[in-house]
């Protein structure tokens, strides 16, 4: 049997929307990721994506049901509990330069999580830098630079560098290629499968774009309003969306051309 990475059992969110409303951001979510995997979520804005991506990594509280990593409850720990196991679970974002202070070079970012954690010293991590950013097929020359003076695609390069760098079994990219053009975002997934070949990374990998997520994921779930309304492999999905919404999702990819 395949091994199971993460997996969520019957996770909600509910939050407070102020005078006393709420907000049911998540309803009753199950879904495992296995090993070496990657599983996407598509849906399209406000359907709750980001917000399982937040409770995953404990940026957000669940208000019922159990995150698993390698079998272990992850939701609910204390904060000391929690850095041990969120140095597993590393997230990319959509804008890149919102994970960078603006006036950090990149090399001294990319080292920052080797030295947060432990694994090297603030010299070695410097040296690391350099083989970091040739991982992603950037100069090592680049480590001296600002954020600003990098492109989009760069800078994303840089910060999935990082987010590897502590050799992470969990990684999360959310709408992580979607501010970019389409040959950059090409270029930018290419670079994401080589990786996962490469470290044997497992990626949950959320997107609004079905083509997109298709082209990375070998499952993918679909969601709606706060849930999970189908579950496709990503090969067979053109003849086997069940679900009219999803099908309508596709057809929203297809019909730019009409
Ligand atoms: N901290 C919060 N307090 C109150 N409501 C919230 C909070 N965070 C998210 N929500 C609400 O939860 C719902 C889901 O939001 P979420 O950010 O998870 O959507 P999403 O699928 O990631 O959307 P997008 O594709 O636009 O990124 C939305 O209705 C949003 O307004
Ligand atoms: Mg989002």
């Amino acid at each position: 049997m395949e091994d199971k990475l993460l997996e969520l059992e019957h996770v909600s969110k509910t939050f407070s929307g102020g005078k006393g409303k709420t907000v049911e951001a998540v309803k009753d979510v199950s879904f495992t990721v296995y090993k070496n995997e990657s599983l996407g979520i598509v849906g399209e804005s406000g359907c709750g994506k980001s917000t399982i991506a937040r409770m995953i990594t404990g940026l957000t509280a669940v208000s019922s049901g159990k995150i698993l990593l390698e079998g272990n409850v992850i939701s609910g720990l204390n904060r000391r509990e929690q850095r041990e196991v969120y140095r597993n679970i590393q997230m990319v974002f959509q804008d890149p330069y919102s994970a960078i202070s603006p006036r950090m070079p990149v090399g001294t970012f990319l080292g920052e999580g080797l030295v947060h954690f432990g694994i090297m010293n603030r010299k070695e991590a410097e040296a690391e830098a350099g083989r970091l950013l040739e991982m992603v097929d950037l100069e090592p020359q680049l480590a001296d630079r600002l954020p600003h003076q990098l492109s989009g695609g760069q800078l994303q390069r840089v910060v999935i560098a990082r987010a590897i760098s502590i050799h992470p079994r969990l990684v999360i990219l959310d709408e992580a290629t979607s501010a970019l053009d389409v040959s950059v975002q090409k270029q930018i997934l290419e670079l994401l499968v080589r990786l996962q070949k490469e470290f044997h990374l497992t990626y949950l990998f959320i997107g609004h774009d079905l083509a997109v997520v298709r082209s990375i994921t070998k499952q993918i779930c679909v969601m709606k309003d706060g849930r999970i309304i189908e579950k496709v492999a990503s090969a067979s999905l053109l003849e086997k969306a069940g679900e009219n919404y999803t099908k309508q999702l596709l057809s929203s990819v297809f019909s730019v051309r009409e």
